[in-house]
């Protein structure tokens, strides 16, 4: 890529069920630990882009990046970016673009939802907006729903297993046990996960991630402000691509096009292949996306992602860890924020510093997921700035 861009702060929120704090406390919670890890004061943020999804229906609340703009006492231009639950990645995309196009030479990018206000069949309402509302939403297909399709084909199709499935869970939550910052820390087995209540048949409540609240923020910065600041860590690549809305339009349920499109994108302009990533953080919203994320991304052959996952290859210290600190299953899924949560821990992970830490980790990616892949959006992080 022509322009180089780093991370030069990361800050966040608890997630969970944070029923003492509004929309307002969660953004400037991780506005100003984002700032304060990059040392920088908020007047020289040249531009702000908050990634939410439905703080409308959530909270009660429209004009969010106003809102944040307010709360961190910025005047710059703000802009809210929505795209389901990739609001979060489209967001930092847009910070990144307006530092490469030369409007801006540091921008905060900023996610936040605060989800647990309503109640939980509100809260399913809200998010299946997010799905086509003539031909999903209004017959009752909710997210877990339209996984459930998804998981039963790939079932069908390859053999993948519940107990796959579940190991997909049971490993995420041994990562979210040493993140401070996780919803969930108890462990879990595979038992616990097939005992757990259906949701929607193959996938049980363990499958799921959960309802949360939480804010997460990075700061990006041009080359020449980043190599002022210790420890940048470097947009190597980027890509985001689009499918259809509703799933029934698809030629296949069993894998995202729009993940393996923006996949293609990331590593081109990444100039670099498979072999050199030391980490994912992928969408786990229901343990099947994981499954299918590894295959999409090119980790693993079609169909065989349930296997890798049984092997145990996604474990911290195994051949590719993946959600170290417990991805959206442990570490809670307040939509708007989990990709830039995702872009936080990697940036931990390629510090040095992780709870988790996977040794002599450089380069780490992320996938996060709108909808039931209507929306993909992957980066690519490095230590090194590149070529
Ligand atoms: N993992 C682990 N525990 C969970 C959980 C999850 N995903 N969801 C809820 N729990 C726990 C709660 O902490 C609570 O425990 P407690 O009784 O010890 O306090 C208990 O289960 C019941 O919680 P409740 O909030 O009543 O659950 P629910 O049945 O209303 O909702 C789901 C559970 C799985 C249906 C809901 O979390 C869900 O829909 N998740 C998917 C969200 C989604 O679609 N996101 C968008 C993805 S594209």
């Amino acid at each position: 890529m022509s322009k180089k861009v780093a991370i030069i702060g990361i800050g966040q929120t608890h997630f969970g069920e944070l029923w003492d704090q509004s929309l307002r406390d969660l953004i400037l919670e991780a506005g100003i630990n984002s700032l304060k890890d990059a040392n920088i004061d908020r007047n020289q943020i040249n531009s702000l882009f908050v990634g939410n999804m439905s703080a409308g229906r959530f909270a009660g609340q429209e004009h969010v990046a106003a809102l944040a703009a307010d709360v961190l006492g910025v005047n710059a231009p703000a802009t809210r970016c929505e795209a389901a639950c990739a609001s979060g990645s489209v967001a930092f995309r847009a910070a990144y673009t307006s530092i490469v196009s030369g409007e801006s030479d540091i921008s905060m990018a900023i996610g936040v939802e605060k989800m647990t206000d309503i109640s939980g069949p509100g809260a399913l309402t809200s998010l299946a907006a997010a799905g086509d509302q003539e031909w999903e939403a209004a017959i009752g297909l909710t997210f877990a729903g339209l996984y459930a399709l998804i998981a039963r084909c790939h079932m069908h199709e390859y053999g993948t297993t519940s107990e796959q499935m579940a190991m997909v869970s049971v490993v995420n939550h041994e990562h979210g046990k040493n993140n401070p910052y996780a919803q969930f820390k108890n462990p879990i087995a595979v038992q616990d996960v097939l005992a757990s209540s259906m949701v929607a048949d193959p996938l049980h409540l363990l499958d799921c991630s959960p309802i949360t609240d939480g804010s997460a923020a990075v700061i990006l910065a041009s080359e020449e402000v980043a190599k002022k600041y210790n420890n940048p860590i470097w947009i190597l690549g980027t890509g985001q691509a689009a499918d259809t809305l509703a799933l029934h339009d698809r030629k296949s349920f069993t894998e995202l096009l729009a993940t393996k499109l923006a996949a293609k994108q990331a590593f081109a302009t990444a100039g670099a292949d498979r072999k050199a990533i030391d980490l994912l953080e992928v969408h786990d919203c229901f343990s099947i996306n994981e499954i299918i994320a590894l295959e999409d991304l090119g980790f693993c052959d079609k169909g065989k992602g349930g296997k890798f996952v049984e092997a145990g290859s996604i474990k911290v210290g195994k051949e590719l860890p993946t959600n170290t600190l417990g991805g959206l299953k442990a570490a809670g899924h307040p939509v708007g924020a989990t990709g830039i949560r995702q872009l936080c821990d990697i940036t931990k992970q390629l510090r040095g510093n992780a709870p988790n830490q996977v040794k002599g980790a450089t380069k780490g990616l992320n996938l996060n997921i709108g909808g039931s892949g209507a929306t993909a959006v992957v980066n690519i992080l490095s230590s090194d700035i590149g070529d």
